[in-house]
């Protein structure tokens, strides 16, 4: 402890460092890299936590739709989870439980909905149909030893498309046969 010493109305504590230049300047570094981590991750965590959540300009009014969509953002949920889940080393399975769930939904969800566009005639059905169907491709076609290789980054990697995906596609793609 230093010496105690008296400015003005104010009683501070002299205290003595004797560093190198190299050592201030290492830690100077450090305390950057801190400071850098610490706003990368709570960045991330907020960014992540947002995308992810069902926000009610996603509705369309068609309730079952509506519904659909809701499972395709918990199904986004169960692999930020997963992706989140500290606990579980080796995910490789249950990361194709989740992308084998995702295909057989979307699927579903799909079909159903290229049936509602077919009933009120919308004239776009096709190019729609097209989207779905480059979005089923990407879903057939994961690279199993890619997500094999690294775990994590593969969770990332899924989730972000999926949750760009539905979110831009339900925005701009679905909300347009709504229109009357
Ligand atoms: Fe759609």
């Amino acid at each position: 402890m230093g010496k105690k010493v008296k400015r003005g109305a104010l009683k501070v504590y002299e205290v003595k460092i004797h560093m190198s230049l190299e050592s201030l300047e290492a830690l100077f570094l450090l305390k950057n890299q801190v400071i850098e981590c610490i706003i990368q991750n709570k960045y991330k965590e907020q960014w992540e936590v947002s995308m992810i959540e069902w926000r009610n300009e996603f509705l369309l009014g068609i309730e079952k739709i509506d519904e659909q969509h809701k499972k395709l953002f918990q199904i986004a949920s169960d692999i930020h989870a997963l992706m989140k889940n500290k606990l579980v080393t080796d995910k490789y399975d249950q990361i194709l439980i989740l992308i084998s769930e995702l295909k057989d939904y979307t699927v579903f969800h799909f079909t159903s909905e290229e049936e509602y566009m077919k009933s009120i005639e919308y004239r776009k059905l096709f190019s729609h149909k097209v989207e779905h169907d480059d979005f089923i491709e990407k879903i057939n076609n994961v690279d199993l030893d890619k997500v094999d290789l690294d775990h994590q980054q593969y969770l990332l990697e899924i989730l972000e498309f999926v949750v760009n995906w539905i979110s831009v596609h339900i925005l701009e793609t679905d909300k347009a046969y709504t229109v009357k």
